[in-house]
């Protein structure tokens, strides 16, 4: 948090370039960073590369976060988020690997439909409810140069990982 390319809005990433030998580096790149901070989520402008590209990896099922789904390692190439009819939003503690040590309570829409185009270049569609449907929200945000630290609404709610665990988890 701070480098200002995190606050710059990603180009779309040229899909005739899915499947050459820089895609494959950048997914892997991803990947690695993603397993290295233990991460289930990674926007390509967190490692400095401004285009609309998103791994999502959800292996471990409990996690800080509660009991979650499984996803396993899929890539987002351009993707567009829809809000489906649940106008109701839902809090969750978010962190960020571009905000090391901190988490943050946030509210959002809790059933959405995600189109993009996969790592194989098809565009796909699927739908995600609840937390996965933050974790969707929170790393595409990234694309547009937007952390969850701007949709924080009681800054009271905005803590140390410490006291996170401490004070505010499971609550
Ligand atoms: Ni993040």
């Amino acid at each position: 948090m701070g480098h200002p390319n995190l606050r710059v809005p990603a180009e779309p990433y040229p899909v005739e370039h899915i499947g050459s030998d820089k895609f494959n580096t950048l997914i892997e790149d991803m990947r690695e960073t993603l397993h290295a901070y233990g991460g289930i989520g990674l926007a390509a402008p967190q490692i400095d590369v401004g285009y609309r590209l998103c791994v999502i990896e959800i292996e471990n099922t409990e996690t800080r976060y509660g009991t979650i789904e499984r996803v396993p390692f899929e890539v987002f190439v351009n993707p567009t988020i829809t809000q489906l009819d649940d106008p109701e939003e839902q809090g969750y503690w978010e962190g960020c690997l571009s905000v090391p040590g901190m988490m943050g309570y946030v509210e959002r829409p809790q059933h959405i439909r995600v189109d993009y185009t996969t790592r194989e270049g098809q565009p796909a569609s699927r739908e995600a409810h609840g937390f996965l449907a933050t974790v969707f929200q929170h790393e595409f945000d990234h694309l547009d140069g937007v952390l969850y630290v701007d949709r924080l609404k009681d800054p009271s709610l905005f803590a140390f990982e410490d006291e996170y665990v401490q004070f505010h988890a499971g609550g």
